[in-house]
């Protein structure tokens, strides 16, 4: 098999990728950009692309599959940016990564007592000398009650490493986990929108979960309420989520994901103009924390990221089944 690689990063992923090529005796390209029309000729003479979680829509696909390209694995457990009907219809197999839940559902934790605990304004004000305790003062996530939705592998780690603080737990589910049933209650999505102090995301980016979390979900969240998205941007109106902010509802957030990241994250634009009004607004706000989509990021991830979307197309490549094909 002949595997080329998009948006490769040669200080983490490239390692990873050269061992596993030389342990499972595979040749592989990569290049640091992401995937585009400009940049499909790369992958000419390629089997598969690996890709991460920039847009691969029906045009782009059918390029690739122009140039001979056959399957396509993202380094991904989200797979929403993946045209999968479009690559189904061309013929090409898609595979998503998967690796342990704890590295998002630890970074999601630690979002959520960061934001109750008013971390970033605590931490703006050390830089200024301002150590006066006015307006810093902070909610206990043990005496909360946390709601996730959504308790597939990271939602259900999140539940479990919660029950630890003694939180009163809510969960939101159409197909409950009988697990998180034994340490958390499930109810509908409006009651837990309703009763949460806090309120995290897990659910994944499909186009039926478009703006879950929009005015309506925002008015029904009690006055002062913490919502973290380290899920997907997409599941969020970002419009509704800066006007309960603004008009102070909403009392926190803390979002890893926010709409509109496509291409943006995992470079350096320090010198740059962004183009994403939203992001500059909600990082403006001192009870706002916006990370760079890096829950993720973590050794352990890392390495299963590579292996795993490797794995896969290796599978494709011998057309057998692979665990981690997108279905
Ligand atoms: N920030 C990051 O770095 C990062 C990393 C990995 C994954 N993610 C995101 O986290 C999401 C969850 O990952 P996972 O591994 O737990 O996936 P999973 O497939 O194991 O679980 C998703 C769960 O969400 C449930 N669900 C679907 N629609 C729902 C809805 N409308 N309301 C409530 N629940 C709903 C499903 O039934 C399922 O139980 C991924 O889809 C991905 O978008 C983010």
């Amino acid at each position: 098999m002949r595997l080329f690689a998009y948006a490769l990063r040669e200080y983490d992923e490239l390692g990873y990728l050269q061992k596993m090529a030389s342990e499972r005796g595979f040749e592989f390209g990569w290049t640091p950009e992401y995937p585009t029309a400009k940049n499909v000729g790369l992958a000419r003479g390629y089997d598969a692309i690996d890709i991460i979680t920039s847009p691969m829509g029906a045009d782009l696909l059918k390029a690739f599959h122009e140039v001979g390209v056959r399957n396509v694995a993202t380094r991904t457990i989200g797979y929403d940016h993946i045209d999968v009907a479009a690559a189904r219809d061309l013929g090409m197999r898609v595979a998503h990564a998967v690796y342990p839940p704890e590295g998002v559902a630890n970074y999601s934790i630690m979002l959520m007592m960061m934001a109750m605990r008013k971390v970033k304004l605590i931490m703006r004000g050390n830089d200024s000398q301002s150590f006066g305790l006015r307006g810093k003062i902070g909610m206990d996530i043990s005496s909360a009650t946390v709601g996730i939705v959504g308790t597939g592998r990271i939602g259900a780690t999140v539940a479990r490493h919660l029950a630890g603080f003694g939180c009163k737990l809510l969960a939101f589910d159409p197909y409950p986990n009988q697990d998180v049933a034994r340490i958390a209650t499930y109810v509908d999505l409006d009651t837990l929108l309703s009763q949460c102090d806090a309120i995290t995301l897990h659910a994944p980016g499909m186009a039926e979960n478009y703006h879950m979390i929009d005015a309506d979900a925002f008015a029904k969240m009690p006055q002062g309420a913490v919502l973290v998205n380290a899920a997907r941007g997409s599941l969020v109106d970002t419009a509704a989520l800066i006007q309960s902010l603004e008009n102070g509802h909403l009392g926190a957030a803390a979002l890893d994901t926010i709409e509109n990241e496509a291409n943006l994250y995992y470079h350096d634009k320090s010198r740059d103009v962004l183009p994403n009004h939203d992001r500059a607004i909600l990082d403006s706000f001192p009870n706002v924390i916006v990370s760079p989509h890096m829950a993720f990021y973590t050794e352990e991830d890392v390495e299963d990221m590579i292996r795993t979307s490797c794995e896969a197309l290796l599978s494709f490549d011998v057309s057998e089944d692979s665990p981690y094909e997108v279905h």
